[in-house]
């Protein structure tokens, strides 16, 4: 079969990038579409069975830190476009161990550029690595302000660290070389498939089995949480539409303390699941904060609004209330990715903290 286009997208099999792959799979029959994954613990092709058989669908196991597996696919493939969304990505267990953040998300995200300026070899027409990025690469804000794509880089985390290296990276190799590069920068993402190591999912499988609901410090951190399709449809509009050597920032205009959204939360389970009113709420328990804590994170996403057209199209009451009817019709799923690996990091972060 001929493929008008071919995307290398990595990290396809993690919570983000499985939305991605399935969005592009389906919107355009005509493209190929490569999934590059390694499969950490983050990564599951479950969350793909509906587009594995699709005919422009593959799938790559490789590691991004693994210089000959790229090249390999990429003679395979001839890619002309690389949507990179491979990364450590939650921020505790990047306090936990920061050489593995170092390892994939500057070095494996230097690997990926090098492939692509070898095998492009200057001839960067229709070619584009777009690289997905995070609001945290700016630190943290006080009570007002917004992040907007002028705003300084000031990382606080070895996670935001290794982002925010990774983008400089991707940035230089723009203006040293002239790749195409585009880079997002997008707030807190939730939705159905999301790794319950990060706030929403764990709590939603907390409740279901009745476990504490570790809050951190006094709970009065904000965070701009956007629905994982939302953040899906700007990365197609920016990948077709985007301004080479520019950057957006992507945001849901929906700022929550996580006390008030784990209120919600409960609330709304406490109701799907015939509990009686204030059940989940008695599950909330206090501990000691993460170290290095932003306080609050907003994004001003006018840029992408004006000149591309996005906006969010779910409110965050309908977003939230479909992530927990899909993660109480996929008990099966949350009961495989909470085995094994899982238990064991779970000890760790909750139980041995001091
Ligand atoms: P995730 O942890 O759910 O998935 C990461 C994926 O990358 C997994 O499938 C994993 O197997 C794969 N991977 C990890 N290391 C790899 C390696 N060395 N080689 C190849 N594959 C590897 O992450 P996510 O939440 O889907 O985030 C995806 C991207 O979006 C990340 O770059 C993250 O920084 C960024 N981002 C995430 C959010 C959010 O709220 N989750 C918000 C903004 C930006
Ligand atoms: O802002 C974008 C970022 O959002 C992404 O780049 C990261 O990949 C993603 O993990 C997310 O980072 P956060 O640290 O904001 O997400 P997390 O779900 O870990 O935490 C959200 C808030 O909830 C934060 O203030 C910490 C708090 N929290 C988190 C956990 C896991 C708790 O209070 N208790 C918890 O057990």
């Amino acid at each position: 079969m001929n493929f008008e286009r071919t995307i290398v997208i990595t990290g396809g099999a993690g919570f983000i990038g499985n939305h991605v792959v399935r969005l592009l799979v389906n919107k355009y029959p005509s493209y190929r579409i490569v999934n590059l994954d390694a499969l950490t613990y983050a990564g599951n092709l479950e969350n793909l069975r509906d587009v594995e058989d699709k005919p422009n669908y593959y799938f790559e196991r490789a590691n991004i830190l693994d210089k000959d597996a790229l090249e390999r696919i990429f003679v395979l493939y001839q890619p002309d476009g690389i949507i990179h969304l491979a990364a450590e990505s939650h921020v505790d267990r990047s306090i936990l161990s920061p050489m593995d953040f170092v390892y994939t998300n500057v070095i494996g995200t230097v690997n990926l550029l090098n492939t692509a300026k070898y095998f492009w070899n200057n001839s960067f027409e229709n070619k584009l690595f777009y690289h997905i990025s995070t609001d945290e690469v700016y630190g943290a804000l006080g009570e007002t302000g917004f992040f907007t794509e002028e705003t300084p880089y000031a990382p606080n985390s070895p996670y935001s660290a290794s982002k925010a290296s990774s983008d400089h990276f991707v940035r230089a190799y723009g203006e040293t070389y002239h790749l195409p590069v585009i880079i997002s920068n997008c707030s807190n993402n939730y939705g159905p498939y999301h790794f319950p190591e990060k706030l929403i999912p764990l709590f939603i499988n907390n409740i279901i089995h009745k476990k504490p609901l570790p809050v951190y410090g006094d709970g009065k951190y904000t965070r701009d949480w956007l629905y994982v399709k939302d953040h899906a449809r700007a990365i197609d509009m920016i990948f077709h539409k985007g301004k080479i050597h520019d950057t957006y920032n992507i945001g849901g205009f929906n700022e929550w303390q996580n006390i008030d959204l784990v209120k919600l939360l409960c609330k709304m389970m406490d109701e799907k699941l015939g509990n009686a009113a204030g059940t989940s709420e008695q599950l909330i328990t206090y501990v000691k904060d993460r170290p290095g804590h932003d306080k609050r994170y907003a994004i001003d996403a006018s840029k992408i609004s004006k000149e591309l057209g996005w906006e969010p199209s779910v409110t965050f009451e309908q977003g939230l209330s479909e992530t927990i009817d899909w993660y109480l019709e996929n008990t099966e799923w949350l009961k495989h990715v909470t085995s094994g690996e899982y238990q064991r990091y779970y000890e760790l972060q909750y139980h041995k903290r001091d």
